[in-house]
């Protein structure tokens, strides 16, 4: 390939769609050359993001020489970047790697579009190694522009300029119709990354709508997280937030799950290193506050809890003096769970640091919402084997104590906007009608409304907010209204049974349905984890609200 003109300035087309077209049958090429006798052991694994639909061509050119079909995959090098060390400003987040087989024994060629100065490569052969142990890696790139900074060497490399070295203040972008909409290699002035939006790899296309699980293509495209507009403070209930706000979070939880998937430990990441979180809690809460320690603890934040015996309260000091206080000393995120509804509200309006409601009174507990909302949806994902699957129509029963329940109204508000059926089942005494103008289903019959529940949401019964003795007895209410072998029956056979905990086992749930495989309340509290990473990450480091 000729050397493109000096001087390179901004904005140059470097490789056109024909020239673009010859680099890669030049890697192909090469690659051919190399793995002639080995085609039926080989995969391709494209480094996100312009790695995977290089990839992608990669192979569907060696198909066209062969016939061989090498399988693709896509690998995320976000969880092992060292720059995840650094402030915000420097964030690459990228989607998930997807890897659809089994990488042990295989020869794994990765591809990526430009390599530079090597530290990309170090990080996606980490990843790599998560999945399983290679018999050999390779690097195929597409552009080896030089200024290496670790020893590494592609093994297939279309072009290296000839030219004095590119400054390093220009950028060779490799554009690709898949996900640009036109193939051509530019040089662009480097970029300064500042916010989320711009730093996230993104399209700016929601998942929700997608369906067509056909191609390959298709399905790499839930690597993108959707781009949308974040500009909130805090996190105070489902209520507030849009679908697409929804789906941010429930998009990238799958990328802070990985972190928990490690085959030795888990891997701690420093999206919130220096930034101090303080857990508030004001009613007692074991999954809650653990998992969202554990989450500020696994972005590398520094955690402190406040309970409500241990604080100046009891000396008649207010919320919002306690709060301005504690701020003053530079804290960042405000966990707060409070008996009264609102509470969260009133302080995010006055305060700086960013609040995230972890259950207030009877209104909303909202990363029970959403950590609900990916469980459901991951479930339905499996069972449809189609990954693109949403909770539209799907039928989700919430049954017990719908009045007291502020996860019941998280999930109402949730599920309602991405589509579900919600019914809610109960004593007419719990269940307020009022609910039926959102736009659910309201029935005091346990068998009608599991007749067609495809998820069996059974709450907690909450004997200290009981003030007005509003279910006659415990034996009564296990009756009509307790989820167990017996009553099961009513549902379909692939419904599922989900419960936020804790459980009073064998009142509201029986152990012997909590204990069984329909059961995916551990599958709930595991997510938690990761929904409330993405939570405190989302609000922490997208600088728009601020
Ligand atoms: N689901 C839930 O909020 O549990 P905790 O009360 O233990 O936090």
């Amino acid at each position: 390939m000729e050397n493109p003109k000096l001087p390179l300035l901004p904005n140059t087309i470097m490789f056109d769609r024909e020239s673009m077209e010859k680099l890669i049958d030049i890697l192909v090429h090469q690659i051919l050359a190399d793995i002639e006798n080995d085609t039926q052991s080989v995969a391709i694994i494209g480094i996100l993001r312009g790695g995977v639909p290089l990839a992608q061509r990669i192979a569907e050119k060696i198909k066209e020489k062969t016939s061989v079909n090498i399988p693709v995959g896509a690998v995320s090098t976000t969880i092992f970047r060292d720059d995840l060390r650094y402030p915000k400003g420097s964030l690459n987040l990228q989607g998930t790697t997807l890897i659809p087989f089994s990488i042990d024994g295989k020869i794994v060629i990765l591809v990526d579009d430009v390599l530079s100065a090597g530290r990309t490569i170090r990080a996606a052969i980490d990843e790599l190694l998560q999945y399983g142990r290679p018999s050999k890696i390779s690097l195929a790139c597409l552009i080896d522009r030089g200024g290496r900074e670790i020893p590494v060497q592609p093994n297939y490399c279309a072009w290296k300029p000839t030219v004095e070295a590119i400054p390093k203040n220009l950028w060779i972008s490799v554009r690709f119709r898949e996900t640009d909409g036109v193939d051509e290699v530019v040089i662009e002035e480097q970029k300064e990354v500042t916010n989320i939006e711009q730093s996230l790899l993104l399209k700016n296309k929601g998942l929700e709508n997608k369906k067509d699980t056909s191609s390959y293509q298709e399905l790499t495209e839930q690597l993108y997280l959707p781009l949308n507009e974040w500009n909130r403070k805090d996190l105070l209930g489902l209520q507030y937030l849009s679908k697409g706000e929804i789906y941010l979070i429930l998009n990238m939880a799958p990328l802070f799950l990985r972190v928990f998937a490690f085959r030795e430990t888990p891997k701690k990441l420093y999206l919130l290193q220096g930034r101090v979180v303080i857990h508030w809690f004001h009613e007692p809460s074991t999954r809650t506050y653990v998992s969202f320690d554990l989450a500020a603890k696994r972005l590398g934040a520094d955690t402190l809890s406040l309970s409500s015996s241990m604080s100046s309260e009891k000396k008649g000091e207010t919320l919002q003096d306690t709060l301005s206080n504690i701020e003053a000393m530079r804290t960042d995120i405000t966990i707060v769970r409070h008996k009264c509804s609102g509470v969260p509200k009133l302080l995010a309006e006055k305060h700086r640091s960013h609040i995230i409601n972890a259950g207030d009174g009877q209104h909303e507990h909202p990363t029970q919402g959403l950590l609900d909302l990916y469980t459901m949806l991951q479930h339905i994902r499996k069972i449809r084997r189609d990954p693109y699957a949403d909770l539209k129509d799907v039928n989700v029963t919430i049954i017990g104590d719908i009045l007291h329940s502020r996860v019941a109204r998280s999930n109402i508000w949730g599920l309602l906007n991405l589509g579900a059926k919600v019914t809610l089942c109960g004593p007419g005494t719990l269940l307020p009608k009022e609910f039926e103008q959102l736009g659910v289903i309201t029935t005091t019959s346990l068998r009608d409304a599991l007749s067609n529940a495809d998820i069996i949401y059974a709450l907690r019964i909450q004997l200290e907010r009981q003030t007005r003795g509003l279910f006659p007895s415990t034996r009564e209410y296990i009756k009509l209204y307790r989820v167990d072998r017996d009553s099961i029956r009513y549902a379909p056979k692939h419904a599922v049974v989900m419960h936020p905990g804790p459980i009073n086992r064998d009142i509201e749930l029986a152990t012997e349905i909590a204990d069984s495989n329909r059961s995916l309340i551990l599958q709930q509290v595991t997510h938690g984890v990761a929904i409330r990473m993405a939570v405190m990450h989302i609000l922490a480091n997208s600088e728009k609200h601020i």
